[in-house]
């Protein structure tokens, strides 16, 4: 039967809802990483639906990226008090592409109020434990566990560590441990299971399951075995924006 392209990735949307049983799918035309226009396309896609989802009082954790960085672009001054926390520190990202950023991106976007975490990531077992005893970090970690939604990007695991510079000792070992994806700051093999974790003072994988949902946001045939890897992780409340390319990735595999 005829099928108009719409039609059918709505379609593609309910075979992936019945497979994965996550909350939802919105899916894209095409193959992200063939153009930007399509990159836009999929952040655009994202604020729409993140936008009827606010209420009033509604705290967002955020991450960084470069997909993140275009969705507060499409955002509309909302009506509602909003708040956006960055979901981690410094990542050893540039600038524009972290948590930080983002969240002040999407807090003038919409009208609403955000806040700093003024720590890297990165640091060790010491420095982090006196860290998280100050209260302007303790405040964000506090409010990373009791937010209400998580707005996220999802990358492939190499293309993450080469970005962040990672040295090449970390680097051999995301090779060996078979890393194919990575979410804030969590890189994690083609089983969904976490191979390798940056601690942080910030979301914690555990605080997933009680938000009201996490939307998650990747394209790119690049990305692919990276979101199909994530699916076996993705807690039941995930909302997944993707493109078409993806889409059909998960339903063939
Ligand atoms: C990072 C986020 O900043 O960006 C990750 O912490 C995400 O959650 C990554 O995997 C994705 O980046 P991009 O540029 O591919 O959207």
């Amino acid at each position: 039967p005829y099928m108009t392209t719409l039609d059918r990735r709505t379609d593609l949307a309910r075979r992936l809802r019945d497979k994965y049983g996550l909350q939802d799918f919105f899916i894209i035309r095409g193959d992200a990483d063939e153009s930007p226009e399509l990159q836009q396309e999929l952040a655009k896609l994202m604020a729409e639906e993140f936008q009827k989802m606010l209420f009033d009082g509604a705290v967002i954790s955020v991450t960084g990226g470069s997909t993140m960085a275009n969705v507060g672009k499409y955002l509309h001054p909302a009506d509602e008090k909003l708040l956006f926390v960055p979901a981690r520190g410094g990542l050893g990202e540039e600038l524009g592409n972290q948590a930080n950023s983002i969240a002040s991106r999407l807090a003038s976007a919409t009208g609403g109020e955000h806040k700093v975490l003024y720590a890297p990531d990165n640091v060790g077992e010491s420095a982090l434990e006196s860290l998280k005893a100050e209260p302007s970090v303790k405040e964000i970690a506090e409010l990373n566990q009791q937010s209400h939604y998580v707005i996220h990007g999802i990358g492939e695991a190499f293309t993450m560590a080469e970005r962040r510079n990672v040295d090449d000792e970390t680097l051999a070992g995301l090779k060996d441990s078979g890393a194919v994806g990575e979410t804030f700051g969590y890189y994690f093999d083609k089983e969904g299971d976490i191979v390798r974790k940056v601690k942080t003072i910030g979301l914690q994988l555990e605080d997933l399951e009680s938000k009201k949902a996490i939307l998650a946001v990747a394209g790119g045939s690049s990305k692919k075995e990276a979101v199909r890897a994530y699916m076996k992780m993705a807690p039941r409340n995930t909302v997944l924006f993707i493109d078409e390319t993806i889409a059909e990735f998960l339903l063939d595999s």
